[in-house]
């Protein structure tokens, strides 16, 4: 039991705030390809043309620092707005929307 517990901590959550969808992920792991399988729109995947851009409800805090493309894209301090492209999970719940 208590095993379980640990394997639990140990996934990170996605969730799609329009059908409360949760996927588990790898703390760690890059978001980009659930949410693509949840329908976000994808170009370059370089965090270059804003095409995946994501909305954060809940849980912004984890997810890895914006990258210095998301920065150029979004403007430096946005917190609310990623790009899916180019952020990871790093562990916990993330709700986003698109
Ligand atoms: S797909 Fe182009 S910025 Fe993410």
């Amino acid at each position: 039991m208590e095993f379980m517990m640990e394997e639990n901590e140990r996934k990170a959550k996605l969730i799609f705030d329009h059908n409360n969808e949760e996927i588990e992920l790898d703390n760690g792991s890059p978001i980009a390809e659930a949410c693509e399988e949840a329908g976000v729109p994808f170009a370059c995947t370089e965090g270059v043309c804003g095409t995946c851009v994501i909305f954060i409800k809940e849980g912004k805090d984890n997810l890895t620092e914006p990258t210095q493309e998301e920065k150029d894209f979004l403007g430096d301090g946005t917190t609310d707005e990623r790009l899916a492209c180019q952020c990871k999970i790093k562990g916990g719940c993330v709700r986003i929307s698109f």
